[in-house]
Formats: structure tokens, C-alpha cells, sequence
């Protein structure tokens, strides 16, 4: 390689630390200090130099936003803290009632309480990793513990820095590590841009903004995305140790100095009474907005009073969501039939004359049971208002009596199963189910299509190619009659099948074969457990380990799991004490289901400290106790106040105290500060960013 005289390379890189600086003066904080033409001229120097001397590439540079070369597939990779859901609010008396959750819980400290709200984006929720100030990955939300990697895609998006700004004024410096969350979105004139290029030259249009972003964010050739007039919302962080702020606003304020967007419309650190009319100015603001949001976040703003209130089993106590009220429609009720789910519930659904609601066309709506049709007195063939909000399925909100003819009439639940025959029971079903009318034969056809839809997704047991269609066959044909026989299907059996050649059953058969070896959590995901959805599976799988230890744990095991209630324990316990669930899951794995006990590579069991007990005594430098809970936590582990025999590791800080002396006693292994700050930077994911 030829040297390069170090003024090219001075060059470049004052080029490079411009055109980031006057990216991040553009967009972020909306004050250029230079003309476009100005930019352009640098940016011009700036590709010409590059394509001169290749050495001196770099994937941040302000001139790789036009996108890299196409992937295949997207890889996945986990995120070093969970991205978690929020709850919803839906009016003002729920927010009050959170607000008195949050002082109850609060007590005394109460007094200080501030929130800061933001406008809740409609778009697509991502986060980025800095490391030591440039962006290395970036990751989709995914299940919440896996992303997928979309670094590629990113780096186009104009308005996100690929470089941290030096902020000189703050005593805050660059952290080494930083992970912000926020919200990839398109503005609704890009998106009728968009859509009106699409229709000119044939292709399908997109729904709405949201899934426009969705779609050009997960594009295998970033190209692609970079043609996209992509933007971006920071709201929030993940991994970040930093000890000098304890304010969300502040956090927020911090991010933006280094060049990321905020929304404008962030209320930061406000008594209540401002989020209430906050709430209503966004509301009446919401249509001349450029961009789409259903609702606004409201968190409590302190970081200390927010790790005090801790989380629930999938979202943060301290956080909720205020959506708008939803949108609505009038029609006619068509008709009314009953659709059997997974659990044998019948579920009326209303057929109606096909209306426009908030940008869609529907046909049907759900009608809950039979309490609710009673409740609001729904006949067949009534005038109806309904209304949708965000994705769910559209609900009927109210009758218009007054437009009854008299030749409506009402609907009578079936007094047999629609699928099967056999008597349907009112069912004692306990908790929030208890009105429920329900087929309880075990084999109803129905509730078999329903269960092996359930077990085959891909959050589940992840065999692609069994879809709504071949699933209503395989029940219908006898080929399947447990979820267990998906696993022992034969070529010969499916080529009967309509529109099932040759290939197709050999392929599909292949492809069961090769989704075998699973980890727990999806294996129990797909069991379709009352009551255990995603999360939950993942927090047992994680817990137990292993089928076996699992099925054998009694209730109060199950209970004293944190972030599961009586609910699910006795559900899960109930479930187990059952011999044909075990029988099942006999089969499953008589058939060659390999459990992987131990989770990929987000696994807590590859944690650095996966299941073990830390204790901490003396103060850590740069490090508040509780961070290194968190990050304790973080990296699979608890933290303990006392030394006792089954403390794994106890770390000695400065000013030890008598833990020390007890660790020595029980011939614990200890620890400095430094082995242990280095122990937690192993952690999964953050590790393959420092090597790749
Ligand atoms: S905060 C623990 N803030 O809403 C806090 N979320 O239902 C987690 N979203 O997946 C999220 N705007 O994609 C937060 N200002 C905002 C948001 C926001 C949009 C989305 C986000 C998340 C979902 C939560």
C-alpha cells in the first residue's frame, strides 16, 4: 500500500467532521450554518477524495448514506436490555388512575413527581449503538429481546448521525457504549410521494405511513432504503452509563446536543395538569402534523423514581400510552356468525356492509361475546357505529336504534359448537374469560386449526409453509388430530392434498425436519398454555432451563418468578398435572423435537452472569448501586445484600466493608472493580460489536 500524504488524510477527515456537523445543524437542530450549495461543494471534495485513495474508507462517512450492497437475509442479534411495550390509556380518568398508581407506589418521594410526555410516533421502533461516539449496529425492536440487524439501512436515514457531535459545552462526554431508542417514521407527504410513484409504475401502494416505513427500513438492499425519505424520533435509551443525569427530558436533551432529533413536541419535566392540556392541544394539532402519532407517552421523568417502580411482566410501570380515541364509522350489521379460537371460546363476528375507516376498507368487526351483544342490545341487520384503532380488529361501539324497521333481528348464541356439534357450555373459566361460551371437546376440528396455526408461527415453532389454508386441510383429512402429529407427517400423506404436488409435500416435510431443534421458550410458546404468551414462555424457559424442570415445578415455584402473577402459575402448574399434556409432549419429543435448553445467542445462560448472585461492598468508581443492578441484571445476574454460601462473586470497591472479611470466611471468589466492569462489558452482543 502507498502512503498517503497526511494532509489528503488531514483533509478528509476535517471534511468528514464538517459534514457531520452540518448534518446534525440541518436536521437535528434545525439552525444550518451553511447554504446547500456550500454542503455540496465538501461533500463533492469529500466523494472525490474517497474514490482516490479506498484506503481510506469508512462506513460512517458522511458519503456511504447512499446505501451498501444488498443482503440476503437480515441477521439477528439481542439487545442488551429488553425493548419493552407500553401500556394503553384511552382517557383522561385512566390517566389519572396511573398518576395515582405511580404516587401510591411512590409514597413520600411522590412530592418531586414530574412526567415528560412525547407525541407517539406511528412508525417503526429501532435502536442504535454507538460505540465511543460512531454508530456501529443498529437493531429492529423484534420480540423485544432479539432484533433484527439493519445497520446498512440505517446509515441512510439523513437526520440519524452516523458520528456524535462533541458537545463542549455539557460536562457530559461521549459514552463508550450508548444504545438510543426512537422511532423511524415517513412524513405523510413522503409517503403519498411514494405512493403515487408506486401506482405510476405499477407496483402495490402502501397502506398507511407506518407500514411504508416498516417496508423500506427492512429492505435487504439498503439502496433501496436510501431512496426513501426516512426520519427519525429519538425517545428514549437502553444501555448507557452515564451518572450525572436522572431526568428522561434531560436524557433527551443530552441526545439531542449530540445530534439527534427530538420531537418538538416533548413536554419535558411537567406537573400533570400540563400533560392533560398538553394531551389536548396534541389532539387538535394531530391532522396539520406532518407526521402520523396515535396517541402521547407519558413517563414518569426521574430515572431514580422510574427503576423504584420498576416493571410488570412487558411493560414499565412508570410509562403509558395515551392513545387518541379511535376512528369511527356508521354501517349495517350483515349478519352474525361464531368463530371457535384455540381455547375452544366462541367468538361472535359481525359481517357488515363494507365501510372507510381511518384509510381502510372494512368488512367485519368483532363482536366479543355474548354479554357485550347483550349489553348494547346488537341485532342482525341494525345501523351500527363501529370504530378501529390502530391495527385491531374493528369493534361495534353503538346501536342506532332509532333507525330500527322492526326486521331486525336478535342474535342467539349456537346452542352447538359451529365446528363440531357437541354441546357448547357457558364456562367457568375464572378471571377475564368467565362470560365465555365455550366448545369443550377437546378434538374440535376448529380449535385444532386454531392451535396448529398457533403452534407454527414463527414466534412459535417456526415451520413456514403450514398456513391457514393447509392447516383447515390437515385437520379436515384426519392427517393431523394433535398438534404432536405435525411432527411425524409423511410425503405420501400430504401429496393427497389439494394443490400439493410432488415437491411441495417433499419440501414442506423437509422443512419440518429442519425446524426440529428449537429453544424452550418457542417450544412452550407453541403449546398454546392458557394464559402464557411470548414473554412469559421466554421468562419460564429462562427460569427452568428444561422441559423436565418445568413440568415438575409446583405452583409456588412458578409464583415466585418475578413479573408472574397467580394467573399464569396456576395455569402453567394445572397445564402440566394433566397426563395427556404430558402424553403430548411425549410424542413431540418421541417424534425428534430436540429442546435446545439453553437460549441462542441472546441466551442468559451465554450471559457473562447468568443465574448468578453478586455482591457488592465498598462504592464502585463512576458506578451508582443501582446501575450496576441494572447492568448486574443486564448481564443474567442478581445482586445481593449479603455474603452467604451460594454468593458467586462479591466485588470490593472503595471503603470495603465487613462483606469482604464474611467472602473471605466462605472462600468466595472476589473481585475488583475493574474485572468486574470488564466482566459486564462480555455481554452478548456488545462483545460481537467490539469484534466485528
Ligand atoms: S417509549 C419503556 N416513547 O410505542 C418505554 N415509545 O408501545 C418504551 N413509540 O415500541 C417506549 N413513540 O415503538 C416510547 N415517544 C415514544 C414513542 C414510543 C412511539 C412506540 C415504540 C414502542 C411502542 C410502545
Amino acid at each position: 500500500m502507498t502512503t498517503i500524504d497526511p494532509t489528503i488524510k488531514a483533509r478528509v477527515r476535517e471534511l468528514r467532521q464538517e459534514l457531520h456537523r452540518h448534518n446534525v445543524l440541518y436536521h437535528a437542530l434545525d439552525r444550518p450554518e451553511i447554504s446547500d450549495a456550500e454542503y455540496d461543494r465538501m461533500f463533492q471534495e469529500l466523494i472525490a477524495l474517497e474514490a482516490r485513495y479506498p484506503e481510506l474508507f469508512d462506513p460512517n462517512s458522511p458519503t456511504q448514506r447512499v446505501g451498501a450492497a444488498p443482503l440476503s437475509e437480515f441477521e439477528s442479534a439481542p439487545h442488551s436490555l429488553p425493548m419493552v411495550s407500553l401500556d394503553n390509556a384511552f382517557d383522561e380518568a385512566e390517566i389519572l388512575a396511573f398518576d395515582r398508581r405511580v404516587r401510591e407506589a411512590l409514597g413520600k418521594e411522590a412530592d418531586a413527581l414530574r412526567y415528560t410526555a412525547e407525541p407517539k410516533m406511528d412508525g417503526v421502533a429501532v435502536e442504535l449503538i454507538y460505540q465511543n461516539g460512531r454508530l456501529t449496529k443498529a437493531l429492529t425492536r423484534g420480540d423485544g429481546t432479539m432484533g433484527e440487524v439493519v445497520t446498512a439501512n440505517v446509515r441512510t436515514i439523513g437526520c440519524i448521525p452516523l458520528v456524535l457531535m462533541q458537545d463542549h459545552d455539557a460536562d457530559v462526554d461521549i459514552p463508550q457504549i450508548l444504545e438510543v431508542r426512537g422511532e423511524v417514521f415517513l412524513n405523510k407527504a413522503d409517503f403519498e410521494a411514494l405512493n403515487r410513484n408506486r401506482s405510476a409504475s405499477g407496483q402495490p401502494l402502501f397502506a398507511n405511513p407506518r407500514n411504508a416505513a416498516a417496508g423500506s427500513l427492512r429492505q435487504l438492499d439498503p439502496r433501496i432504503t436510501a431512496e426513501r425519505p426516512l426520519s427519525f424520533f429519538v425517545y428514549g435509551i437502553g444501555l448507557w452509563s452515564d451518572l450525572s443525569i436522572d431526568s428522561h427530558g434531560d436524557v433527551l436533551f443530552q441526545l439531542h446536543r449530540w445530534g439527534f432529533p427530538i420531537n418538538p413536541r416533548t413536554l419535558a419535566k411537567v406537573p400533570l395538569e400540563d400533560v392533560l392540556t398538553g394531551y389536548r392541544h396534541l389532539h387538535d394539532e394531530r391532522p396539520r402534523l406532518p407526521y402520523d402519532i396515535d396517541g402521547m407517552v407519558v413517563k414518569v421523568d426521574s430515572l431514580r423514581l422510574q427503576e423504584k417502580l420498576g416493571m410488570k411482566a412487558r411493560s414499565p410501570k412508570w410509562a403509558i400510552a395515551w392513545k387518541f380515541p379511535a376512528e369511527t364509522a356508521t354501517t349495517r350489521i350483515r349478519h352474525i356468525d361464531v368463530q371457535v379460537g384455540r381455547t375452544g371460546v366462541l367468538t361472535p363476528v359481525a359481517h357488515l356492509e363494507p365501510v372507510h375507516v381511518g384509510g381502510v376498507t372494512v368488512s367485519r368487526a368483532t363482536l366479543h361475546n355474548m354479554e357485550e351483544i347483550e349489553r348494547k342490545d346488537i341485532r342482525i341487520g341494525d345501523l351500527v357505529d363501529i370504530e378501529r384503532a390502530g391495527d385491531v380488529i374493528p369493534k361495534v361501539i353503538g346501536v342506532r336504534t332509532q333507525a330500527r324497521t322492526g326486521s331486525e333481528t336478535p342474535f342467539e348464541m349456537p346452542a352447538v359448537c359451529p365446528s363440531c356439534g357437541s354441546t357448547v357450555i357457558r364456562g367457568e373459566l375464572g378471571d377475564r374469560e368467565e362470560v365465555a361460551y365455550r366448545c369443550i371437546n377437546a378434538q374440535c376440528p376448529a380449535q385444532l386449526k386454531e392451535h396448529i396455526k398457533h403452534c407454527t408461527a414463527k414466534t412459535a415453532w417456526d415451520i413456514e409453509g403450514i398456513g391457514d389454508k393447509l392447516a383447515d386441510q390437515l385437520v379436515e383429512q384426519g392427517l393431523v388430530q394433535s398438534i404432536a402429529d405435525i411432527w411425524t407427517l409423511q410425503v405420501e400423506q400430504l401429496r393427497k392434498l389439494e394443490r400439493m404436488g410432488d415437491l411441495s409435500a417433499r419440501k414442506l416435510i423437509d422443512a419440518i425436519a429442519a425446524k426440529k431443534r428449537m429453544p424452550l421458550k418457542r417450544f412452550l410458546f407453541g403449546l398454546g398454555i392458557r394464559h402464557i404468551g411470548e414473554t412469559v414462555a421466554a421468562t419460564l424457559a429462562d427460569r427452568f432451563g428444561s422441559i423436565d424442570a418445568l413440568s415438575n415445578a409446583p405452583a409456588d415455584a412458578i409464583r415466585s418468578i418475578p413479573g408472574i402473577g397467580d394467573t399464569i402459575a396456576d395455569s402453567v402448574a394445572a397445564f402440566f398435572k394433566r397426563p395427556e399434556n404430558r402424553r403430548l409432549i411425549q410424542q413431540i419429543l418421541d417424534a425428534g423435537v430436540e429442546i435446545v435448553e439453553q437460549r441462542p445467542p441472546s441466551s442468559s445462560d451465554r450471559l457473562p452472569l447468568s443465574g448468578k448472585t453478586v455482591v457488592i461492598t465498598g462504592t464502585l468508581p463512576g458506578m451508582s448501586r443501582s446501575e450496576a443492578k441494572q447492568r448486574i441484571e443486564a448481564a443474567g445476574g442478581r445482586l445481593s445484600e449479603t455474603v452467604t454460601k451460594s454468593t458467586h462473586v462479591v466485588v470490593v470497591g472503595e471503603k470495603p466493608g465487613s462483606k469482604l472479611a464474611q467472602a473471605k470466611r466462605l472462600g468466595i471468589e472476589v473481585m475488583d472493580p475493574e474485572g468486574f466492569f470488564s466482566l459486564l462489558d462480555r455481554m452478548a452482543g456488545i462483545n460481537d460489536q467490539a469484534n466485528g
